[in-house]
């Protein structure tokens, strides 16, 4: 699939404000800071498309971006990150819950995770919700370009492990950097 060209839209908290679903969609979720920005911005070849920051915290609306006038690729706010707002600390937002609940022409949802870390407990909540509500997610090993090869390897093979302990299959995986381009074609 070659991106062609890929535009902002709209920014918005509420699911209702969205554009209008007839298009097929595609959303990036995770911790703040696993790289959701900085993966669209790579995926699409723009630095700038989705705003990135060293700080986690920084995407804080459900942000659509039009794909080859096509297809939607959509940005959202980080959970695990509780400094963002006394109103906005519960743990997966009300609006966020609400679009991946209600969103109906979400094709599939990546669930972001950083390939350095092990399966963090608010990751595996989220996952497991997804399953409770049977949302069709994928999961993407983001930062790839922080680890060599064999620890990379090692890492995932562990999740996958940990994963299985509750689930009794596994999600389609891909591994990502925004660094240096790995996933790009894959995902
Ligand atoms: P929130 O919007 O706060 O939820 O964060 P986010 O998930 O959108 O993360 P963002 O893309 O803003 O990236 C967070 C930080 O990680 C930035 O400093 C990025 O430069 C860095 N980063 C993101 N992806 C990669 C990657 O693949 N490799 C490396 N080395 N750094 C990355
Ligand atoms: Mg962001």
């Amino acid at each position: 699939m070659e991106i062609k060209n890929a535009r902002f839209l709209m920014s918005n908290s509420d699911v209702q404000k969205c554009p209008e679903p007839t298009k097929p969609e595609f959303a990036f979720i995770g911790r703040s800071n696993v790289g959701k920005s900085s993966l669209i911005n790579m995926l699409t070849g723009q630095k700038k498309l989705a705003k990135t920051s060293s700080r986690p915290g920084k995407t804080q609306l459900i942000n659509h971006f039009l794909i080859n006038e096509a297809w939607y690729l959509v940005d959202l706010p980080g959970y695990g990150y509780a400094k963002v707002s006394k109103k906005s600390k519960e743990k997966f937002q009300a609006y966020i819950v609400d679009y991946v609940l209600k969103r109906e022409n979400l094709y599939c949802l990546f669930v972001l995770v950083d390939s350095r870390l092990e399966l963090q407990k608010i990751d595996l909540e989220f996952i497991n919700w997804l399953g409770e509500k049977e949302v069709p997610f994928a999961l993407i090993f983001t930062k790839a370009d922080k680890l060599g090869a064999n620890k990379l390897g090692k890492n995932i093979s562990d999740y996958k492990d940990q994963l299985l302990e509750y689930w009794a299959e596994l999600p389609p995986i891909f591994v990502s950097s925004a660094e240096d381009g790995t996933g790009k074609e894959d995902i």
